[in-house]
């Protein structure tokens, strides 16, 4: 999802890149990574990851071995090809406690098992210490590929009624405007770790409300808790993250309905092709 984002953002830049993904680079292969970071490379961009927060609970090794140990290979690269390296880690990394945002220096404290495989890249990249910026994110969206937006669309369109968990609070993320960010804050020289999201938060009930008005008015979404949706995977019932550092070197970010709205927007325009076409 982040990475197409990414190739959108530089192609409409015009800035240049090259791609590198499976099969021909397994971020957990070693020579594979060697062929792809050559001292020409400047900035490694990884937005590869196991993804699949449940899955990992019974896969943890294979978690670990993508979201850290391969992080490490990564960042082992970058430090001999003097590249800078941006990588994506998660709000997951955090207790899902607190009951205000996470700072970025607060404790890390995963509740699952892909949030210790992404606080173990996060190590690994600063046991390394090859230059680097490491943008914690959530819920992330986009107008392509598996997302919670596209889900409710479609559910909404297809039921008269949805529910959705209402005690899961945190910030939605336009992959679109996460990539431009980094971009923004690579721009400026930012290096460490900071937070990148959409402005303000809501729970999952409150982000699917929109959703659902804007894909069928007529659908009717009620909220319920998240133990009529048991998972393999613990969620964070808090997962807000502070913006302030990022705010202070880029802006503020805009609100996650201004976000989502585009987003709806080009989903909107992505379906009305669908009908011309096959029209
Ligand atoms: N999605 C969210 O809500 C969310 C929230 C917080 C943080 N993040 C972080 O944001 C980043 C981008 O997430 P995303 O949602 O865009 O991920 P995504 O759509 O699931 O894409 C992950 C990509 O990683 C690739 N991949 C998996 N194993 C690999 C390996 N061993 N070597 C090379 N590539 C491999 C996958 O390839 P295949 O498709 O071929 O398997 C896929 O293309 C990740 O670091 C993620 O942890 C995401």
């Amino acid at each position: 999802m982040l990475g197409t984002a990414w190739c959108e953002l530089l192609d409409d830049k015009s800035i240049p890149y090259r791609t590198a993904s499976l099969p021909e680079f397994d971020i957990t292969d070693p020579n594979a990574i060697k062929r792809f970071v050559t001292p020409d490379i400047g900035v490694v961009i990884n937005c590869c990851a196991y993804t699949d927060v449940d899955r990992a609970e019974e896969s943890e090794d294979m978690a670990t071995l993508v979201n850290g140990t391969g992080v490490g290979y990564l960042a082992e690269a970058c430090c001999q090809a003097d590249a800078m390296l941006v990588h994506y880690s998660t709000d997951y990394v955090f207790s899902g406690r607190a009951s205000e945002p996470y700072k970025i220096d607060g404790p890390v404290e995963p509740c699952n098992a892909y949030g210790r495989s992404k606080a173990d890249g996060e190590r690994e990249i600063r046991v390394h210490g090859c230059p680097h910026l490491i943008v914690r994110t959530s819920w992330l969206y986009a107008p392509w590929a598996n997302n919670f937006v596209l889900t409710i669309a479609r559910l909404a369109k297809e039921k008269e009624s949805l529910q959705v968990v209402n005690d899961q609070r945190g910030r939605p993320t336009s992959a679109q405007h996460l990539a431009a960010t980094t971009l923004k804050l690579i721009e400026e020289g930012a290096r460490g770790t900071l937070h990148v999201t959409d402005g303000g938060d809501c729970t999952w009930h409150d982000f699917a409300a929109v959703i659902a008005e804007h894909a069928n008015p007529g659908c009717d979404v009620q909220p319920c808790g998240s133990d009529q949706y048991p998972r393999p995977a613990v969620r964070p019932a808090y997962s807000v993250l502070d913006l302030e550092p990022t705010e202070a070197i880029v802006g503020p970010m805009p609100g996650w309905r201004e976000n989502l709205a585009s987003v709806l927007n080009q989903i909107g325009h992505q379906e009305a092709q669908k009908v011309q076409k096959s029209a």
